[in-house]
């Protein structure tokens, strides 16, 4: 049976989407390099078996991405609406950020390692250490 429109259109972006992924994960294999990101830690805790995971890379790369995307984005929006809606808090968050970030901006890593291009070692803020301690 011919799949519908819709359903087209859905493989369609899945293949889009796997192009994408699996190509950076290519690229890594290939030797692109060691970043300080989700996807050389996936590489690296595979090691050696990483070139024949590449299925099961690409299904955590995607889950991460879509679990993580539209409920950041949804929790951001409703937390930029309450804190409109609400001067007090505002404030307390503008104070407690300024406050927080006083130092620059926070690390997103605990690793000394820091081979993402364009990112420096950066002091972490008070938040950040305790959510990793
Ligand atoms: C405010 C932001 C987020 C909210 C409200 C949220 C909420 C949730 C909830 C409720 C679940 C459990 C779903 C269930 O078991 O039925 C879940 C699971 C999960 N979330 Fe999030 N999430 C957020 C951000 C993220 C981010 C940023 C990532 C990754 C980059 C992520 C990755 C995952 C994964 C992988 C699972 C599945 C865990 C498992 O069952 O093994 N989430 N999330």
């Amino acid at each position: 049976m011919a799949a519908d429109p819709l359903h087209r259109r859905f493989r369609r972006c899945v293949r889009a989407v796997n192009r994408f992924v699996y190509d950076r994960i290519e690229e890594r294999l290939a030797g692109g390099g060691d970043y300080d990101d989700i996807l050389s830690s996936l590489i690296r805790s595979y090691g050696d078996d990483a070139p024949m995971m590449k299925r099961e890379l690409r299904d955590q790369v995607v889950t991460l991405f879509f679990a993580g995307f539209e409920t950041t984005g949804t929790a951001l929006a409703w937390t930029w609406l309450l804190l409109s809606e609400n001067p007090d808090a505002q404030h307390a968050i503008h104070e407690e950020v300024d406050r927080v970030l006083a130092a620059g901006r926070p690390g997103t890593t605990t690793s000394s390692r820091s081979a993402t291009p364009g990112r420096s070692s950066r002091s972490r803020c008070a938040c950040t250490r305790r959510s990793t301690a």
